[in-house]
């Protein structure tokens, strides 16, 4: 058989497993309506795009800006050949904007997150994770374990007493790294942080939070988990993206103490044998940076929307998540279920990705929604219509 034939009958088999994922093409920028080739206009309610930035004119024109004044970008690694001054000016900014001494960026948050535990750990250290931390996390301590040969172990989701067994397990390991994410992107739930906080400072331990969907998104000024626990400077490590609520182009850091990012500059290999930033994408993170600090109103609609968007889907008599995040998944059952319930409810005009076994357990599928500062009320309120009708088609209301 050759490559191409096996491929080709996998790719049926997923099909037929109803786990094929099909491409929808845009035809105007991300917003919270866009055009959609084939189908006209939709609203959307699966984007990243939380403050509604990807498409702010602001962040658009710092992006040109950059453009013209340094080019498309580096040709090399940066420690090879230069980096550009508007890399420094956004990683002094993402610093002091998620509290921390100094950032690093990176081409996405896939690479910061993979090209932390790999430099950090060795032979005598540990990885502590938590079991439904997002899969750049998972990969990058396996690829820590391949590399260094260093411990891991997984604790039960958000369950701080099987942490704290894990900790009492791992005493005398040098290093021992609790790695989470900051809110779980499948259930919008946010991690105890100011627990987590308290058992690594009572067993010698450093917290590493990925904070990819609460940067722009939780505490008062967007500022993430420990804004939104009133801990902003205590945790050791963050990692986020710039590819959600910052500008929704791509990109991510990794923010710390002061030696951090010089340390991961000398060890880090996506940094070292990987492009930087392109200038454009640095230039309107940079924007989004700036635009959320002038603007924190942008989190509070968020917010109003989110808390909307949950109260009425209640009331249509649906069964979303409880919880405080504008990722609101409302639980349907099988995957089936999930993934038709998606395509009836884009062929009402809303886009809203279902999600089925094996991303979520077992009778755990979903339609995941996620809310923007951009929608406006007649834009939750069409989504609710078409959820109303779809909802009452497959009887789960
Ligand atoms: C928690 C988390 N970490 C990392 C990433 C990857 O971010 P990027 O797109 O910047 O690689 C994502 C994206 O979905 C995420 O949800």
């Amino acid at each position: 058989m050759t490559l191409g034939t096996r491929l080709v009958t996998e790719l049926e088999q997923f099909k037929r497993d109803g786990v094929y994922k099909r491409l929808n093409y845009l035809e105007s920028p991300q917003a919270a309506r866009a055009r959609m080739q084939g189908r006209g206009e939709i609203v959307i309610l699966s984007s990243n795009n939380y403050l509604g930035l990807c498409n702010e004119p602001e962040v658009v024109a710092a992006g040109h800006r950059a453009l013209d004044e340094f080019g498309a970008g580096t040709g090399s690694v940066r420690f090879i050949c230069g980096t550009f001054t508007i890399h420094r000016e956004l990683e002094t900014a993402l610093a002091r904007f998620v509290g921390c001494e100094s950032s690093l960026t990176y081409v996405s948050c896939w690479n910061a997150n993979e090209g932390l535990g790999p430099t950090l750990l060795g032979e005598q250290d540990i990885v502590i994770s938590d079991q439904l931390n997002h899969a750049s996390i998972i990969d990058s301590i396996r690829l820590a374990k391949a590399i260094t040969k260093c411990q891991t172990a997984v604790y039960r989701h958000a369950d701080m007493a099987d942490l704290e067994q894990t900790l009492q397990r791992a005493r005398d390991a040098r290093l021992k790294l609790i790695f989470t994410d900051g809110v779980f992107s499948m259930e919008g739930d946010i991690a105890k942080l100011p627990d987590i906080v308290a058992l690594a400072r009572q067993y010698g331990a450093v917290v590493a939070v990925d904070d990819s969907h609460a940067t722009g998104v939780l505490g008062k000024n967007g500022r993430g988990t420990a804004e939104h626990y009133g801990m902003l400077g205590d945790v050791d490590i963050i990692t986020s993206t710039l590819g959600k609520a910052l500008g929704g182009a791509a990109g991510g850091f990794t923010a710390g103490p002061a030696a951090l990012a010089d340390y991961l500059t000398q060890r880090s290999r996506p940094q070292l044998f990987s492009n930087a930033l392109p200038p454009t994408v640095a230039g309107s993170a940079l924007a989004a940076v700036r635009y959320v600090e002038r603007h924190p109103e942008l989190v509070r609609r968020l917010h109003e929307n989110a808390s909307y968007f949950r109260g009425q889907l209640t009331a249509l008599g649906f069964k979303p998540l409880p919880g405080e995040t504008p990722i609101i998944p409302v639980i349907v059952g099988e995957t089936a279920k999930a993934i038709q319930m998606s395509e009836l409810l884009l062929e009402q005009g809303v886009f809203v990705t279902g999600f089925g076994y094996p991303v979520v357990p077992q009778g755990h599928a979903r339609v995941r929604c996620q809310l923007s500062a951009a929608h406006t009320g007649q834009d939750l309120d069409f989504a609710l219509q078409a959820f109303k009708r779809v909802g009452t088609q497959l009887r789960l209301i």
